[in-house]
């Protein structure tokens, strides 16, 4: 009799915070809370035509955006089950103004700080598109005893302990990092575990899609304008013209990039120069998890996990995935913006 072991997400933490002799176990109990929340938050977005929870809340959010109430749903699940497990210090979350610092009377000095966007992509809840959580953790760098700083929450990327992401899809899979490569686990819904299903994920070196919002063509700046030509180009020897695939919910643009090798890239326009995408609950979090899969993610001049942040909220442009791709699409970002200067 053929079978196969079915590694759950629970007992591989497990096995690889064992490896960690010195490991409190406190990262292990943040992804439980973490796996925790995503498991409430799929099965609301699996019965949310169902309940009537769809539509707007009536509320913007800290970026001036709609927000939905299955974005206000998921905000309050990822933020009780990691205030509960009382693991971390400080939550940011990208649907909350300010840093929530985790009152606990059970358990002294956690040193973790999550960030997170506990629903991205939400404008395409509506219509059946997939959307995600995306989740970094890293660790205070004050003394557990002093009051969490503003210094502890704004932190490059490179200090990431681990970085990973939930896509409510066509299957639910949380993806994730703690800077040994990328595993990713696939929702069992019949035994309500997340299983083992892509182990080691790497990038292919070199794409066939290049995901934008082209809508914002003109608003371009020149080299992104022609990396976008380059793309559309016939050439036989790099197999070109790539094809053009644009969901408008990063997570599933970069999931589908990530398993089949692409580019995203959500440049500066004139109307936002910093580009749309925030560092701290987008960026970087994906960064982490991109360059641990062989790939690359650069702000088009800088790597985003050497950005420093300087508020909570801050947006950076950002170029992601094949490490060829982004390097050509940088490249020619780069030029053409010495030529204007
Ligand atoms: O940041 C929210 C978000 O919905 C991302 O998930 C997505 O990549 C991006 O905005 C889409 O922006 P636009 O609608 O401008 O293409």
């Amino acid at each position: 009799m053929k079978t196969q072991k079915v590694v759950t997400l629970a007992q591989f933490i497990t096995e690889q915070q064992a490896l960690f002799p010195d490991a409190s176990g406190d990262l292990t109990r943040i992804f439980l809370d973490l796996i925790l929340a995503a498991k409430i938050v799929n099965r609301d977005v699996r019965k949310a035509g169902l309940v009537d929870i769809l539509g707007t809340h009536g509320t913007t959010n800290v970026q001036g955006e709609e927000v939905k109430k299955l974005d206000v749903l998921a905000n309050e699940e990822f933020m009780s089950a990691l205030a509960l497990g009382g693991d971390c210090c400080a939550i940011l979350s990208e649907e909350n103004d300010d840093v929530v610092i985790v009152e606990n009377s059970f358990k002294n000095k956690p040193k973790y700080i999550v960030a997170m966007d506990p629903l991205d992509g939400s404008s395409n809840i509506d219509v059946n598109a997939s959307i995600g959580t995306i989740f970094s953790i890293f660790r205070r760098r004050s003394m557990a005893w002093n009051p969490v700083t503003m210094e502890d929450c704004l932190q490059k990327g490179i200090n990431q302990i681990a970085a990973g992401y939930i896509i409510y899809g066509s299957s639910t899979m949380l993806v994730y990092t703690t800077g040994q490569g990328v595993n990713g686990f696939t929702l069992d819904s019949s035994i309500g575990e997340f299983c083992l299903s892509h182990p080691d994920i790497k990038i292919p070196k070199d794409g066939k899609i290049f995901s934008i919002n082209e809508g914002n063509y003109s608003e371009f700046p020149e080299g992104v304008k022609q990396y976008i030509d380059y793309c559309k180009e016939n050439d036989n020897t790099t197999d070109r013209p790539y094809s053009a695939r644009y969901i408008g919910s990063l997570i599933a643009d970069f999931h589908r990039n990530l398993l089949k090798g692409g580019i995203f890239i959500y440049p500066p326009t004139a109307k936002a120069p910093s580009g749309k995408l925030r560092l701290m609950y987008e960026c970087n979090p994906m960064a982490f998890i991109m360059e641990q899969a062989g790939g690359k993610a650069s702000t088009g001049a800088q790597r985003i996990m050497e950005v420093i942040p300087e508020k909570l909220h801050q947006r950076v442009p950002l170029f992601i995935g094949s490490e060829n791709m982004v390097k050509k699409a940088e490249a020619m970002y780069l030029s053409a913006l010495t030529q204007s200067a």
